[in-house]
């Protein structure tokens, strides 16, 4: 087996688009490039923990898990958001185990010691005759924590590699785009036996697998205009909308509009049209595991607008249903002795070719520092 070094080492990331490979099949199977990511890829970088629709009042929590940490998110008396890890200080139990809820105190469920909505410790029972415990020392431990647009993002380990939650230069057109009129609407999660960089490829291939793998969304995407942006952590793929039927109601609204999909590094994505948006979550589980969650918000969630949300919805579901069944096909090839890299479409995966090169930097960077 090849050492871990060798396997960084064996990308290379100064080949031009034209030139270059996709990272090697061991990073999406083996072990150690899993371990290595979940420290450097998923806890330096700024990470997707909640919607701020779920942490609107005082006592509000979120409990998530990024990068196998266990997090927790709590909205306090005094109406700040704060960010912890979610381990009670007594023997490690989750305090908080269900995923969002109010409370008024923190409680763990194992002894019972109890937290404040700021994370202070203030009950611990059956512990009088224990001597030199520092109780201020002993609160939540913190993490940082941020809010951008409809979402409240965590730095797991507070690296310095990704100062600001997203480019300005992104942070503007999505400003632009006024995502502060859309409502949730609803969440969906798929589980996939794949890699979750095997995902992401998928979603930065430029259209490339559209016209291919989505027959039905090929005939509203002008795919021949598919237009690809990389910024520096970034990726703007946009396609003109066309419509086939003017009668039909929703490709007539559709119709002449852009479609944008931000991709921003690593795992997350908004997917924009005129008034709709979803995104999309990828949260590896395992070397072969991952979930993503899509979140779809609209404009008008009233209840009259609810067949119409739903039905978008369901679109949008079949179309992942494909994606879902390829990604797991890529995962086994990539399992197969026969395979080892692939190479690059220079007028469709420059994407793909930014997070490789991302990944490579996150990735080389703490294994020459010995952290592999
Ligand atoms: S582990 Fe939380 S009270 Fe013991
Ligand atoms: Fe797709």
């Amino acid at each position: 087996m090849d050492a871990l070094n060798q396997i960084i080492d064996s990308y290379d990331p100064e080949a031009p688009l034209a030139e270059a490979s996709t990272i090697p099949s061991p990073w999406y199977t083996d072990e150690r490039v899993f371990e290595l990511e979940r420290q450097t890829v998923f806890s330096d970088s700024w990470q997707f923990a909640a919607r701020i629709d779920q942490l609107t009042k005082a006592g509000d929590y979120v409990a998530t898990e990024i990068g196998g940490e266990p997090i927790l998110i709590v909205r306090g008396s005094d109406d700040k958001l704060r960010a912890f890890f979610n381990v009670c200080r007594h023997h490690a139990a989750a305090v908080m185990t269900e995923p969002a809820g109010h409370a008024n105190h923190l409680r763990c469920p194992y002894h019972g010691w109890t937290y404040s909505l700021e994370g202070e410790l203030k009950g611990t029972p059956d512990f009088n005759d224990v001597c030199n415990f520092d109780r201020a020392g002993n609160g939540l431990v913190p993490m940082e924590v941020t809010v951008w647009e409809q979402w409240v993002f965590v730095r797991v380990g507070g690296g310095q590699n990704d100062p600001a939650v997203v480019e300005n230069e992104l942070g503007k057109q999505i400003e632009s785009l006024n995502f502060g009129v859309l409502h949730w609407f609803e969440r969906r999660v798929y589980q996939l036996k794949c890699n979750w960089k095997v995902f992401v490829d998928n979603y930065l291939d430029g259209g490339y697998h559209v016209p291919h793998l989505h027959k039905g969304l090929d005939s509203v995407l002008d795919y021949s205009n598919y237009t690809i942006e990389n910024g520096e952590r970034y990726c703007l793929q946009s396609s003109p909308m066309v419509s086939t039927s003017h009668d039909d109601e929703i490709g007539a609204v559709r119709s002449g509009q852009r479609a944008l999909y931000y991709w921003q590094y690593p795992n997350f994505m908004m997917n924009y049209y005129e008034g709709t948006l979803d995104t999309n979550l990828v949260r590896p589980l395992a070397i072969d595991r991952t979930e993503v969650i899509f979140d779809f918000y609209f404009r008008d969630v009233s209840a009259s607008a609810r067949e119409r949300n739903l039905a978008s919805v369901i679109v949008g579901d079949r179309i992942q249903q494909e994606d879902l069944d390829i990604c797991e096909s890529v995962q086994r090839g990539l399992n197969s002795r026969a395979y080892r890299a692939g190479r690059l479409s220079v007028r469709r995966e420059a994407g793909e070719h930014l997070f490789h090169r991302l990944l490579h930097a996150d990735l080389s960077r703490y294994a020459s520092l010995g952290r592999a």
